[in-house]
């Protein structure tokens, strides 16, 4: 059997084709899908712990930060000197990039000169290297006639591992590929470059950035194609470079936006994790390069290194008579001697088979025929695992991307230079096809680059250019928007003039410091069914609220809310009240109640001149609101006309209060201390609790009630608990505090972002305060500071779009989204394009920007006004402190992620003397419009 055995295997082995035995012979170096995958995955690993802080120290892929926040965005200009020193070439360069070329193809004229290295200096001492770098630089400027009298901004491309802090610094880790200069290691390139022109003389360059040629590479592909977020060297040596989330990236401080990274991939498997994919032969390339023990996956797939690794194997299958019938050469023994392109040759389509001959012949070896197809199957198989490899490490990248993105599918542009890809017949094709079977999910095009990697370093240097003065132009944009701590005192005590003011004035003034006719808070003795309205913001509400005992938490609440049309809002009165008598109607049947009288509290969240509890005469709308013949009409009777001109059913409207009112009163009834509402809403507004001797305009009802308050005082005996202030006779004010300013008073913070939205309101030169604050005009401060950022060319690629164009895009909603610290950059671009905002990655940074500043701004104008308000109750009660809580309601106060923290924090600055509570309204105004009503009814019945 054995001998049969041996009998076939002979003559099987005599007639097989040549490529089988190398096959075989080869077998390690041949890479299944699956242990590709494998390596993928591996390789991913290795990319996490480089990223991370704790691991990176020890991680081989050292995952170096560049620097480089975005690809090019076409708006890069300027004229740059470029060094590409690294690769096979040493270029000297000069880079014109041309401003706004539309179609970006074309923008970049370049001019080069390649300098060969004299092979003593790569060896040599770092100072000849770069001397001999910086002559090269000067007789560039001598050949090509440029000046040597101006200052040129110089972009440096240098293929090596670089520790960078900054674009125009990186201290060279080690060398790689065929380098080795002396005494460059661990020092900062970019000087040792200053250090060579200064000794050289006669320039004046300055060193604006240092990349690496993937780097390069990708932000030259990134010009013709903005997917390109991958660079790819398979060159002399190999490396990938890809856009990373800067969150991702534990060695630069900040967690927005993005950075290029440069993985240094070649130096995967130095810690032995590729060690069961390594044959004898890459250990022997390893044991004869000037690095040993460094750049194992390098070794394996780069230019440097393949024609060793196909020398090695043909002298070893010659040395066991699988060759050349057993002869070997001297040429064939020695190092070099097959090169990469003589891979590339022994690949050609036509003319393979020939050159592999040829090649074989001047290394004084007489190959059969057969000898040559084995032969070129050893390059194929050393090729085709490079190829394998530089998949596998790409499908990784790839996958970390997509992850990053949370996307499903991914459609991505990788930039790709190097010898190995741009000369090897059959290197790319067989690289696409592997990488499209490793990640089908992914949509990968590979753009060669265009003559080089300077191209890319020049834009590099444009884009830090253009980002240092952006980002100063930004920065100027919001400044106007930042309020320095004396501005916001400066507002605290104009609001408190003008509390002051309006209390007094029986005239019109902007703070028109509205009595309420509500002179106390619940005190839990309420009771009883009530029917409460309101119209506010966007919509009428409503409800039935039956206070048992005044536990609202117990009280049953049923509700109904209905939109108000914009063509209500901004139609006739009798059309509107119409229409909140028909929702009323509605809401009974729903309810089953239209027969029953019920008593009913209305908040109508708008100024109204209020003669009592149960009548309240419109003074002007705001917000949204503009109605005709309202205002100056009672806006009670207008509703029991109303509800008589439906002639339905019958209400007995008791009470009518503004939200701020009604906010304080429902959350008066869970805690006794509240004595202020607010509301950061759609609108904003505060009222509170004045000592009715301080309400000059009222002179009457002020004598009555202060009898009143001593009769009270006479039983207060009886309460012994209660505070000395709680006798004394008061009545909440509805400030409206919102009209700050309508006088001009706070002009000198008013920015001509605010006149703008001022401007297009209902009701210009109205409101100002309430119009740097509130819901309804944040989203359009925004839009206003967004659009002269995008006509400066700071934003949006300098294109004005539709979608900014559109008034009120930015509700409170979308603001909250947009600033919210959870939210990743690539969610907030996603909110930016559901209101039709296409934004970059650095876009979207600046839109958070903007936002912020602005809605810090009103959350610490609010606090400023609230300041004002809380110190007054504190002097009217003549306290060294005040605990005092404030009732709160509104979308942007509940909704917004920072309005209210910053809201309490200036609170906390500008009035140091009290301790301000803020309590979330939990049933809205209604409840306290009801609760209003049971409070005037107990005073109609006592
Ligand atoms: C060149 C780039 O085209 O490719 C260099 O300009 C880069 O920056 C080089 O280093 C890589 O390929 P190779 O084969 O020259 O090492
Ligand atoms: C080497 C260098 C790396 C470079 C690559 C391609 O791997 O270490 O920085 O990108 O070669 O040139
Ligand atoms: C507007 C109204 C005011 C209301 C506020 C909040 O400022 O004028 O009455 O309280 O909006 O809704």
């Amino acid at each position: 059997m054995f001998a049969v055995h041996l009998v076939v295997s002979f003559f099987s082995k005599l007639q097989e084709d040549p490529t089988k035995k190398v096959d075989r012979f080869m077998y390690a170096m041949h890479l299944h899908d699956d242990q590709l995958s494998d390596i993928s995955a591996r390789f991913q690993a290795e990319m996490k712990k480089g990223l991370s802080a704790e691991s990176n120290a020890a991680a081989a892929v050292k995952m170096l930060p560049t620097h480089v926040h975005s690809t090019p965005d076409g708006s890069e200009k300027g004229h740059f000197l470029a060094l590409d020193l690294g690769g096979s070439k040493f270029k000297v360069l000069q880079v014109k990039v041309r401003e706004g070329t539309g179609v970006r193809r074309g923008g970049v004229e370049m001019e080069e000169k390649t300098y060969p290295i004299p092979e003593e200096l790569l060896t040599g001492s770092g100072k000849e290297l770069f001397d001999h770098v910086s002559e090269s630089l000067k007789d560039f400027l001598h050949e090509k006639k440029i000046s040597v009298e101006k200052k040129h901004p110089l972009a440096l491309t240098f293929s090596f591992p670089c520790e960078q802090s900054a674009l125009n610094q990186g201290l060279l880790l080690n060398w790689s590929k065929n380098f080795r200069a002396r005494g460059v290691q661990g020092k900062d390139v970019v000087q040792a470059l200053r250090e060579a022109v200064n000794r050289t003389g006669g320039m004046d360059v300055e060193v604006l950035a240092m990349v690496n040629d993937t780097v390069a590479t990708m932000m030259t592909c990134g010009f013709d194609d903005r997917y390109c977020e991958v660079g790819l060297i398979v060159g002399s040596g190999t490396n990938a470079c890809y856009m990373e989330e800067l969150h991702h990236i534990d060695l630069v401080e900040g967690d927005e936006g993005r950075m290029c990274v440069n993985t240094e991939w070649g130096a995967f498997g130095d810690d032995g994790a590729l060690n069961d994919y390594i044959t004898e032969f890459d250990r022997e390339v390893d044991a004869a390069s000037n690095n040993p023990g460094k750049q194992i996956l390098e070794k394996m797939v780069s230019g440097m290194y393949l024609g060793e690794l196909v020398r090695l194997v043909v002298l070893k299958m010659a040395k066991l008579g699988l060759l050349f019938e057993g002869q070997v050469s001297d040429a064939l023994r020695t190092k070099g001697k097959i090169t990469t392109a003589h891979v590339a040759a022994m690949e050609e389509y036509k003319h393979g088979l020939k050159n592999t001959r040829n090649i074989l012949v001047d290394l004084d070896l007489s190959p059969t025929p057969d000898d040559c197809i084995a032969v070129q199957r050893v390059s194929t198989i050393v090729s085709f695992r490079s190829s394998n490899l530089v998949a596998a490490g790409l499908a990784a990248i790839l996958t970390q991307i997509r992850q990053n993105r949370h996307l499903r599918t991914l459609r991505i542009t990788v930039g790709v230079d190097g010898t190995v890809y741009k000369t090897h017949p059959r290197y790319a094709n067989r690289l696409h096809k592997v990488v499209q079977r490793l990640i089908p999910e992914c949509h990968v095009r590979f753009v060669l680059s265009d003559r080089g990697s300077s191209k890319g370093a020049a834009l590099v240097t444009a884009v830090a250019q253009r980002l240092a003065s952006q980002r100063r132009q930004v920065d100027e944009t919001l400044l106007p928007l930042r309020l320095s701590g004396e501005q916001l005192l400066l507002v605290k005590k104009r609001m408190r003039g003008a509390l002051e003011a309006g209390l007094k004035s029986k005239g019109p003034s902007a703070v028109k410091m509205l009595p309420s006719y509500v002179y106390q808070t619940p005190d839990g003795t309420e009771h009883g069914k009530y029917l409460a309205l309101g119209l506010g913001g966007t919509n009428f509400r409503a409800l039935l609220v039956d206070l048992k005992k005044g536990l609202l938490q117990n009280s049953r609440l049923n509700h109904k809310i209905y939109p108000t049309p914009v063509e209500i809002m901004q139609g006739s009165g009798e059309e509107l009240f119409d229409h909140i008598a028909q929702c009323v109607g509605d809401f009974l049947d729903y309810m089953g109640m239209k027969s029953a009288r019920l008593p009913a509290g209305f908040t109508f969240s708008f100024p109204c001149e209020q003669a009592g509890i149960d009548t309240g005469t419109l003074v002007s709308w705001t917000k949204r609101f503009k109605a005709t013949d309202c205002e100056g009409h009672n806006v009670v009777g207008m509703l029991r006309e109303a509800i008589k001109r439906r002639n339905e059913f019958d209400l007995d409207i008791v009470s009518v209060v503004n939200d701020t009112v009604g906010t304080m009163m429902s959350c008066a009834c869970e805690d006794p201390q509240c004595e202020i509402g607010l509301i950061a809403g759609t609108g904003t507004n505060v009222c509170y609790m004045e000592e009715l001797k301080n309400i000059e305009k009222i002179e009457q009802e002020k004598g009555q009630m202060e009898r009143e308050g001593e009769e009270k005082q006479d039983d207060g005996a009886e309460r012994e608990k209660k505070e000395e202030h709680a006798g004394i006779p008061k009545m909440c004010i509805n400030t409206e505090w919102g009209g700050l300013g309508d006088d001009g008073f706070l002009d000198d913070i008013i920015t001509h972002y605010d006149s703008e939205v001022d401007q297009n309101s209902l009701n210009p030169g109205k409101q100002r305060f309430e119009k740097l604050i509130s819901g309804m005009y944040l989203g359009e401060v925004v839009r206003q500071v967004l659009l002269n950022l995008t006509r400066g060319g700071l934003l949006f690629r300098g294109q004005v779009t539709e979608a900014l164009k559109t008034p009120g895009i930015f509700h409170t909603k979308y603001l909250s989204q947009i600033e919210s610290d959870r939210l990743a950059l690539l969610q907030v671009r996603s909110v930016l394009q559901q209101l039709g905002l296409d934004s970059t990655c650095d876009d979207s940074i600046i839109v958070k920007e903007v936002c912020g500043a602005v809605s810090h701004r009103a959350a610490q104008l609010c606090g400023a006004g609230l300041a004002a308000v809380v110190d007054k109750i504190r002097e009217n009660r003549g306290l060294d402190h005040l605990d005092i809580t404030v009732g709160v309601d509104g979308s942007l106060y509940k909704l917004h992620p920072h309005f209210s923290g910053v809201l309490q924090q200036t609170v906390k600055m500008l009035a140091p003397q009290c301790t301000v509570s803020f309590l979330p309204s939990e049933g809205g105004s209604g409840t306290g419009a009801a609760l209003t009503a049971a409070v005037a009814r107990k005073k109609l019945e006592k």
